[in-house]
């Protein structure tokens, strides 16, 4: 029997994805200057059990917040560096703005509670040592491995910016649900992040909600032709018009963190245009495809690539500060918060640097 096209394709597919899975290593980065494994060995010994104890108790009662959590750290790595910006009370995105609405980015109210939650209980520990910066990447890598995705070690010593994020920052800065993969790998590229970098960190999507208007621009007014017409009726049964905003529909296996989401890719059913093109793209198609038939491949370069995500343009050393309250930096809470304790901390400092 002759070969059909269709079989063809499916050897060309395999091949790709067999030539792709033995020709790359897991390579894990090094930890930026500054940084290191065991960062708070000595300072806050308990952070990480601290963390995890937490989360498991907070995940039990809702797993829906370890998408948020992963997604915060997202946010906060591409916008100017993972430095707790979108943390700032006042920043885009941040735990003040409105959700729903594409330039504010519907972060999750409650993953900005869950970070300082965690910040009072480590600093109740161990003092004001560790950054909040290193409890959002903290928080993401539990999220992801209480879900069922890949255990890895998160390099520490980030501290936390002073300046806000302003809208435009932002927006020049998070590529849109609507971009194609062009744009992504570029958008990635300036953050020093490849393309298999790219549609592994995609993989995130495998967890977690979007709002409809995150993708009605794919039904209406017509249907993005590489949408699967099943997948699109029930998008539209939950999103009826164009104008529908703040309906929610799950991400494919909403609280497990696995490869379905590059099976998804692989049945026409991306719920974004910038998750489904990566596998219409010819530069992205052979990567996608070998994640969708095997999930350690996946898991080995997603850990890859959230290490090098979860170190874009850190502050460390003397830079930035150690916040006491995640929403706020030092100087502004001087404002806010009891005088006598700022003036008494102050002093501790000077005496500090006095020494
Ligand atoms: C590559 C470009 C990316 C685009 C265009 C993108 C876009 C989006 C959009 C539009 C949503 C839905 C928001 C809503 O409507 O509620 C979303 C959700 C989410 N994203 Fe991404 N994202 C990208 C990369 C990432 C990365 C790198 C991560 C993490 C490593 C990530 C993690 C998540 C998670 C976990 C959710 C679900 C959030 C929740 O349930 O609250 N995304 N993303
Ligand atoms: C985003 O949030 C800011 C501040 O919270 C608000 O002023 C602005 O109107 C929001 N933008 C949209 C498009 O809803
Ligand atoms: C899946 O990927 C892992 C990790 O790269 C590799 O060791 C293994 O051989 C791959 N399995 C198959 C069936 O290709
Ligand atoms: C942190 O700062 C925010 C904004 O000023 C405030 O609403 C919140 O109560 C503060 N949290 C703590 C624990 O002091």
């Amino acid at each position: 029997m002759a070969p059909t096209s269709s079989h063809v394709v499916a050897l060309t597919i395999m091949l790709s994805a067999v030539l792709f899975a033995s020709t790359t290593t897991a390579q894990i980065p090094a930890p930026a200057k500054g940084m290191s494994w065991t960062f708070y060995k000595s300072s806050c010994p308990k952070l990480e059990s601290i963390i995890t104890k937490r989360l498991k108790e907070v995940f039990k009662k809702d797993i829906g917040q370890a998408a948020g959590l992963l997604r915060l750290h997202f946010h906060d790595c591409f916008v100017e560096g993972c430095d707790g910006s979108v943390l700032l009370t006042g920043s885009a995105g941040g735990p003040s703005a409105e959700q729903g609405s594409p330039p504010n980015l519907s972060l999750r109210k409650e993953a900005f509670r869950i970070i300082d939650d965690l910040r009072a209980r480590v600093h109740k520990e161990c003092g004001r040592v560790v950054s909040c910066s290193d409890i959002v990447a903290l928080a993401a890598r539990d999220s992801v491995v209480l879900s069922g995705g890949p255990k890895y070690q998160v390099a520490l010593g980030r501290r936390d910016g002073t300046t806000l994020v302003t809208q435009d920052t932002t927006l020049a800065n998070l590529p849109p649900p609507f971009a194609t993969t062009g744009t992504i790998l570029s958008s990635l590229a300036t953050k020093n992040l490849n393309p298999t970098d790219a549609v592994a960190l995609s993989g995130a999507h495998t967890i977690g909600i979007s709002h409809c208007s995150s993708f009605t621009d794919r039904l209406y007014p017509n249907q993005d032709p590489s949408m699967d017409q099943t997948f699109a009726k029930n998008l539209k049964a939950t999103c009826p018009q164009a104008a529908t905003t703040d309906n929610i529909v799950d991400i494919r296996s909403p609280n497990v963190f696995d490869n379905k989401y590059y099976v998804d890719l692989m049945n026409r059913q991306g719920l974004f245009t910038s998750d489904q093109d990566l596998y219409t793209d010819s530069r992205t198609r052979g990567i996608v495809t070998s994640f969708a038939i095997n999930q350690t491949l996946f898991f080995e370069k997603f850990v890859v690539a959230m290490i090098k995500m979860g170190q874009i343009s850190v502050l460390t050393g003397k830079q930035g500060e150690i916040r006491a309250n995640c929403s706020v930096t030092n100087s502004a809470k001087v404002q806010t918060s009891s005088f006598l304790e700022e003036a008494v901390e102050e002093a501790v400092e000077l005496l500090a640097g006095m020494r």
